[in-house]
Parts: C-alpha cells; structure tokens; sequence
C-alpha cells in the first residue's frame, strides 16, 4: 500500500475513535443512591470514572441506565446490599493497601 493511503487510513481511524470516546455516555458527575433506613449515599460517579478508568468495576453488576440499581433491587433482580458490598470491598482492599480511596465505615456513606 502507498505511504499516503496508509496514512489516510491512520488518520481516519484516529477521528472515528475520537468521536466514539467524546460520544460515549458518562453519566451523570455525581449520583444519589437510595440506601434505605440507614440514609442516602452520595456518589462521585465521574470521580471514579477518572480514577478507576474500567466501567467494569460497577457495571459488571448493573446496566448503564438512570435508577437501575434501585430498580433491579425492586424487581428481586439484583441482591440488597450487592453493589455496597462491592464498593466496600475496593475501598476495603485500597485501604489495606495504603492507597487513596473511599470510606469504609457506613457513616463514610450513608447520610441520614
Ligand atoms: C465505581 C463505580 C462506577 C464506575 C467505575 C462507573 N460507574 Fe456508571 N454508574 C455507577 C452507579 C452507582 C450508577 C447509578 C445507577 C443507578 O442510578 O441506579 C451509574 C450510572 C451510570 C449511567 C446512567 C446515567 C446516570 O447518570 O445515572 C451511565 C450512562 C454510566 N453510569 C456510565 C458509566 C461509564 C461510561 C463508566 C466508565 C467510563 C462508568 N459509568 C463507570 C457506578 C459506576
Ligand atoms: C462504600 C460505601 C458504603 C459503605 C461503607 C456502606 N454502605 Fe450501605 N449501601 C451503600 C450503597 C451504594 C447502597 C445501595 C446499593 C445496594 O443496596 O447495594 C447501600 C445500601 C444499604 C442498605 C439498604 C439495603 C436494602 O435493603 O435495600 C442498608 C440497610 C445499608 N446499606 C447499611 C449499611 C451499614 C449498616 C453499613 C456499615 C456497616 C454500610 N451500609 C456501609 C454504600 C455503602
Ligand atoms: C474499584 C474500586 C472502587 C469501587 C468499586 C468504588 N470505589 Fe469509591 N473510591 C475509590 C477510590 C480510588 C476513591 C478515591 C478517589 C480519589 O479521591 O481520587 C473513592 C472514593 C470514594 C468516596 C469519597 C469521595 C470524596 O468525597 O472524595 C466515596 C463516598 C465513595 N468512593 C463511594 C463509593 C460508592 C458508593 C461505591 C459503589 C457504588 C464506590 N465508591 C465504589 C474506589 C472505588
């Protein structure tokens, strides 16, 4: 192949995965969850965005829609105390291994 249309090719690649990554949807920066008696719990969504990178670590449990953690737990879908567990467990292992993280106490999380 021509160097120029190898580079045609470079360059086109390099917009369309541009525009996929800027059109991607993030979500909302922050995200109030409902934690029931024990209060709310506010979320830093793009702060972990920013810091974890891997959607992954959450999303493997809940779809990327609006209310669908609660919903799922509406539905018997998804167990109570499932998506804490796994938030508490990261902040958990981070802790221990001295690194930056969240809370691991329920006050850390939980507002009344
Ligand atoms: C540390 C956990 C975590 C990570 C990492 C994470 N999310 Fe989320 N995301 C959540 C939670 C929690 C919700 C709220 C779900 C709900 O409202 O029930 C959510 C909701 C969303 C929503 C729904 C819209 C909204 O504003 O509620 C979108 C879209 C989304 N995430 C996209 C992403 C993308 C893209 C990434 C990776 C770049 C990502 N998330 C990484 C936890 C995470
Ligand atoms: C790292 C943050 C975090 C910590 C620490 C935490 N929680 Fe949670 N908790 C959540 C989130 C997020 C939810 C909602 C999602 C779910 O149910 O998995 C929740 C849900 C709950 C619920 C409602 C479950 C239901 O029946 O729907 C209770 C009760 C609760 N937490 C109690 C506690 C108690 C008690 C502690 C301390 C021992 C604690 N939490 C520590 C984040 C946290
Ligand atoms: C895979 C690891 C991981 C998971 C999963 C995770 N967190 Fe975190 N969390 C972090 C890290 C890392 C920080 C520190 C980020 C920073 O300050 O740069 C943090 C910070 C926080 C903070 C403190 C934010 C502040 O005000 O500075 C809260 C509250 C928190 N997380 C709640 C949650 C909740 C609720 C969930 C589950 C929905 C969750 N986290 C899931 C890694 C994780």
């Amino acid at each position: 192949m021509k160097r120029q249309a190898k580079t045609v090719i470079l360059v086109a690649g390099f917009i369309l995965v541009s525009t996929l990554l800027w059109a991607q949807n993030k979500g909302a920066g922050q995200i109030i969850l409902s934690g029931g008696t024990t209060g709310n719990v506010t979320f830093k969504h793009k702060l972990h965005q920013d810091s974890l990178g891997d959607c992954n670590l959450c999303h493997n449990l809940f779809p990327q829609t609006p209310g669908i953690v609660q919903k799922l737990k509406d539905e018997g879908k998804l167990e109570n105390k499932k998506v804490m567990n796994q938030c508490q467990k990261c902040h958990r292992e981070k802790t221990n291994a001295g690194l930056k993280t969240g809370p691991v106490t329920c006050k850390g999380c939980h507002v009344k």
